[in-house]
């Protein structure tokens, strides 16, 4: 695929249809997950791949579905939950090679969650390479999403990522022409060489 496409087919999409996704498709996108960049090598990247339909519905549940217009989520086929373990970064940041002064790093970001947009984004190339569209959705009810999927304490939920095939009327001009209105000109986020060098 050309980029330029890529970047056209990548939008969160909240309008699926029904149709199962073959698991060995499933299972490729997943895979992405070896793949993925983290801060030396971390790895603290964690999914739940569900697509039981009984616990795709509760998830959908717990990350509030009814607040949406129509349902998208317990409609999307296969759900991803996507989860962080930051202790993996404390344990790999205090081995030997390391270790500054002696002393784990005085993180410039919590590189555990900018890790986890990075495998996000992953997943939506590996979906979109795929012919399948992503979505994604907060949860606030995390701990009940945790207790449901048997993820340990030492894991945080990021979030819900939603993946199947796009409906036709999958993006909704008004959405399309709602973003375009809101897009921030392209100088209030780059400048060259200096922020105080608008051009
Ligand atoms: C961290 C993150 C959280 C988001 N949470 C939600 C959400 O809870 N529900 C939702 O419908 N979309 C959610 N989105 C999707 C954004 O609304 C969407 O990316 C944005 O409107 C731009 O649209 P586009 O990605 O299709 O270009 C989220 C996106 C990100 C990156």
């Amino acid at each position: 695929m050309e980029f330029d496409d890529v970047l056209a087919a990548r939008r969160m999409v909240r309008r699926y249809r029904p149709d199962p996704v073959p698991p060995e498709t499933v299972d490729r996108i997943a895979r992405v997950i070896r793949k993925a960049p983290s801060a030396g090598f971390s790895q603290g990247h964690r999914l739940v791949v569900v697509t039981e339909r009984a616990t795709r519905e509760r998830v959908a549940e717990l990350a509030e579905e009814s607040l949406y217009r129509e349902k998208w989520l317990s409609v999307a086929p296969v759900l991803m939950v996507l989860g962080v373990r930051e202790d993996d970064y404390h344990d790999r940041y205090t081995r030997p090679d390391k270790l500054i002064d002696g002393k784990e790093l005085e993180w410039p970001a919590p590189y555990w969650w900018v890790d986890s947009g990075a495998f996000l984004m992953l997943l939506q190339l590996a979906a979109i390479d795929a012919g399948l569209a992503t979505g994604f959705a907060t949860v606030r009810r995390k701990e009940e999403l945790k207790a449901l999927l048997g993820l340990p304490d030492d894991i945080a939920v990021v979030g819900v990522v939603t993946i199947g095939h796009a409906r036709d009327d999958a993006v909704p001009p008004s959405d399309t022409a709602r973003l375009r209105a809101m897009r921030k000109p392209f100088g209030d986020l780059v400048r060259y060489e200096s922020w105080k060098d608008p051009r």
